[in-house]
């Protein structure tokens, strides 16, 4: 093996640290090209795993001196990345370092940084040792003084984690600012910011009557766009009051919105640091998505105060410990406040879109991986959406009652340490008194298990019975699976469409089955007819379900099931049979069968007639699911012959639903007010449009939406209109770039749009895009915006057979990986699952991955993805 190559790190080497450091005093003088950090460390052996030399961590440091115990310490090394000292006091001793870096070439957007002129840092996972030689792992804990100096003018607010303990004027224009962070925590979990901003100040009352004031840092002029995200912050801590009986611990929560951020937000001790798109809204500017996406993630990084930074994890492997916990919290945030319904739909698109395909790929890999390169490649949908659904499972498995349980222990055993899954998941079986040994495979196994269910109704001993089989098979990074335990809730609907009471040996039953052998049946007593079966309901747990339900029944379920999200998902599985049934048959007309589209019409007319409680709800209903999630249900995705059909059905349904939803557009006004109502109203609008567009009716009122709406209907007007190539639509992209080209996050939605463009000059005309004023390679925000929607939205051009969608993401990657490793790897996603495509597809898209490998100075980031792909 070549020796230049990046080495993998394996979960069973983990081994404790050989050193502790306690505490640490940072001095900082920020400079662009030479900030200076002095890290005064008082250190300590760890008797576990004695070493004689200390080994800390550091990348792009340039050393200036080490010093123990007041005296000039010479005996040491730099090698890569490391600094290796030797000659080490036998007693606790004080380790001083003087370093320096430049915040102003760090384009990576990790470590210390220049966003738009104020200095940031962002830490996790291993961003620390770009700032300091330190020993940056999770499982070091130690409590934080930081001394900030910098110019006055120019940076008015410096901040870190914790309280401000002193400030004060300095010669030269300089002042300073000293904090504390009275809570021990890993380098991960520092932070910095030095700006002028605009700040917007709340306070809130904890329960046991403490009084923390809230502030919230904005670019100065953006302050209108901040009170949304103060309101969901003390939404968030009242909630997790009531329902997780936790508390927040410090004097003061500061969130500082930054617009070069690599990802949403980070949820740094005290003092979160935050991608301005997820802090910034107001009703003018903002979708309702963006004030729903605002309130999960502030929701989210106030949660990891208690389930990430009182409890944080011992090693990096353990990453779901914090994540999927911490999503799971966020979703029942979410689901509390507004429609659970659409809060599950949302999380289990994520799942089949994007998780099942992870699983799918090269990139394979358990909630706890067992093996990482580059650990930025690790908060992934599998860590973080997997994990939750796992989290989930225990809830389903344990109760509500059971799990607050469980998370009372898990707090009194490990408040204030760094620890594992498997503390977790014990915390959770011993509160409950229940063996979670098997449950806990979840963690360690990789890939979708399948469900399949067969249903057999005795007429004459009255009784209907499930047998549910599970099979797993390999994935890319495991070969070997074992059974699991899946919950499988059920719901059993009689041919009125109310559901029976479940009798199992003549004893009430459980809705929630319990799958954890290979096969299971499951018999329920005195069912008089056949019923109908809602299995997975609620998506129960995160599989793949094989149940030859007649479309009868699934469109029974459509109108019956008592779980909403159960309706939609019995009418997207429906629709996806549709859709992989035409494609099988391969038929040349490919035709939805008419009792699918009476049930879209049914639900259209009970809308009109005021008979649907949610109309966002109906809006899901109406959508056919996404492309990626139809590409689910096949192993080779057969790309030409699904945008065929899935065009085709769309432009059925517009052609059937035509005139009910020129009455829907013509009865459902929006008030522009910001509550579920009007959103859910805003919602259906949307997919209205989409529909109408393809028909090329209702151009009038799309144009004055654009125009006129509110962003969520002008940004839905103008979809419908790109997607559906309508003659009006350029005209209408101009105009709002005109009217919204000081606002970047407004452009970003622009961009957005522009990346779905079709037709022949479509791909040219978005890569023309890199020259716009507003775009910069330097801005994830705006690569995204851009690159995002064209790879992973708008597969008719991206998958175009010429491959040239192929080589814009092969030279944009080239690009990136210089500037930004860690965007690039997230970009290059679509590229991995190559072999799920045909030969033609597959030889340019291997090119691709090919011209990376070759490139000279591959970063980790990319290196282990690539590699993994062509294996
Ligand atoms: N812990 C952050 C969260 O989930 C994730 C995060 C923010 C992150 N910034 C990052 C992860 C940079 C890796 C790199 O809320
Ligand atoms: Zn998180």
């Amino acid at each position: 093996m070549n020796s230049n190559q990046p080495q993998a790190q394996y979960l069973s080497d983990y081994l404790p640290p050989s050193f502790f450091i306690d505490s640490v005093a940072l001095h900082i003088e920020l400079a662009p090209l030479n900030t200076k950090v002095v890290a005064r460390s008082q250190v300590v052996a760890n008797q576990q795993n004695p070493s004689d030399q200390l080994v800390l961590d550091g990348i792009n440091l340039e050393l200036q001196s080490v010093v123990i115990n007041g005296q000039q310490h010479l005996a040491y090394k730099e090698v890569a990345q490391q600094l290796i000292i030797s000659d080490l006091p036998n007693e606790p001793f004080e380790l001083e370092i003087t370093t320096h870096c430049s915040p102003q070439t760090n384009t990576s957007l990790e470590g210390l940084y220049l966003s738009d002129g104020a200095y940031c840092t962002q830490c996790e996972a291993q961003g620390f040792r770009k700032i300091t030689y330190f020993l940056d792992r999770p499982d070091v804990m130690a409590s934080y003084t930081v001394t900030i100096v910098a110019d006055k003018a120019q940076f008015p607010h410096l901040l870190s984690n914790g309280n401000k303990i002193e400030q004060g004027e300095l010669g030269g224009g300089k002042h300073y600012a000293v904090w504390e962070d009275p809570f021990k925590k890993p380098s991960y979990l520092f932070a910095l910011v030095a700006g002028d901003f605009d700040v917007l100040r709340d306070q809130y009352t904890t329960m046991s009557g403490r009084k923390v004031a809230l502030e919230l840092y904005v670019d100065k002029g953006n302050l209108s766009k901040a009170p949304h995200a103060m309101a969901s912050l003390i939404n968030a801590m009242k909630w997790d009051e009531e329902r997780f009986n936790l508390e927040y611990d410090l004097d003061v929560y500061m969130i500082v919105a930054v617009d070069f951020f690599n990802m949403g937000a980070m949820e740094n001790k005290g003092l979160n640091i935050f991608n301005s798109k997820c802090v910034l809204a107001n009703e003018e500017t903002s979708t309702d998505r963006d004030f729903h996406l605002i309130e999960s993630i502030v929701g989210h990084e106030y949660f990891h105060n208690w389930t990430g930074n009182r409890v944080t994890c011992r090693d990096w492997f353990q990453l779901s410990l914090k994540e999927g916990l911490t999503v799971f919290r966020d979703q029942e945030f979410s689901s509390d406040l507004g429609s659970r319904a659409l809060n599950r739909i949302d999380a289990v698109k994520v799942m089949r879109t994007h998780q099942f395909a992870e699983d799918a790929g090269p990139m394979a890999h358990p909630i706890r991986p067992e093996k990482v390169i580059e650990m930025n490649n690790f908060y992934t949908v599998t860590v973080y959406d997997k994990g939750a659904e796992v989290i989930r499972m225990l809830h389903t498995l344990l109760g509500e009652e059971g799990f607050q349980l469980g998370m009372k222990l898990y707090f009194e055993r490990h408040d204030g340490q760094a620890v594992t899954c498997d503390d977790f998941v014990s915390a959770m079986a011993d509160a409950n008194a229940v063996d979670l040994t098997h449950f806990a495979k979840w963690y360690s196994q990789s890939g979708t298990p399948v469900v399949q269910v067969a249903q057999k109704y005795n007429s004459e001993a009255q009784t209907y019975s499930l047998t549910l089989t599970q099979v797993h098979t390999p994935s890319g990074d495991q070969t070997n699976k074992e059974n699991l335990v899946i919950p499988v809730a059920i719901e059993l609907l009689n041919d009125q469409g109310e559901p029976l009471s479940l009798i199992i040996d003549g004893q009430p039953a459980s809705k929630v089955l319990q799958l954890s052998e290979s096969t299971q049946t499951f018999t329920f007593e005195g069912i008089v007819t056949k019923p109908v079966a809602v299995v997975f309901e609620d998506f129960s747990a995160p599989v793949k379900v094989e149940f030859d339900q007649p479309l009868s029944e699934q469109l029974h379920i459509v109108k019956h099931a008592s779980s909403e999200f159960s309706r939609w998902d019995a009418q997207q599985s429906a629709l996806t049979q549709c859709v992989v049934e035409a494609i099988t048959k391969q038929s040349s007309e490919p035709t939805l069968p008419a009792s699918v589209i009476e049930t879209l019409q049914s639900i259209v007319k009970s809308t009109l007639e005021g008979q649907e409680q949610d109309l966002a709800l109906v809006a899901e209903l109406l959508t056919l699911p996404s492309f990626d999630t139809l590409s689910a249900s096949f192993t080779h995705i057969p790309m030409d012959d699904l945008i065929k059909v899935t065009q085709s059905f769309e432009l059925q349904i517009a052609t059937s639903l035509e005139q009910a939803l020129i009455q829907v557009i013509e009865t459902f006004v929006d008030d522009k007010q910001q509550n579920h109502q009007s959103a859910a109203i805003r919602a259906l609008l949307n997919a209205s449009m989409y529909y109408l567009a393809k028909v090329n009716t209702a151009s009038d009122y799309m144009v004055s939406q654009a125009q006129t709406g509110s962003m969520t209907t002008a940004l839905g007007a103008l979809k419908a209109m790109v997607s559906a190539q309508h003659s009006e639509a350029l005209v209408q992209l101009n105009a709002f770039e005109k009217r919204w080209q000081d606002d970047v996050l407004v452009m970003d939605k622009w961009f957005n749009l522009q990346a779905l463009r079709q037709g022949d000059g479509a791909l040219n005309a978005i890569t023309e895009l890199y020259e716009h004023a507003h775009f910069s390679w330097n801005n994830p925000n705006r690569v995204r915006a851009l690159l995002g929607p064209l790879t992973m939205s708008n597969p008719l051009v991206f998958h175009h057979h010429s491959g040239a969608g192929y080589q814009v993401l092969g030279d944009a990657l080239i690009k990136l990986n210089d500037i930004n490793p860690q965007t690039a790897s997230r970009l290059i996603t679509p590229l991995l699952a190559w072999k799920r495509y045909d030969t033609n597809r597959q030889k340019m898209m291997v090119a691709q991955l090919k011209r990376l490998q070759s490139l000279p100075n591959l970063s980790k980031d990319l290196f282990e993805k690539v590699d993994k792909a062509l294996a």
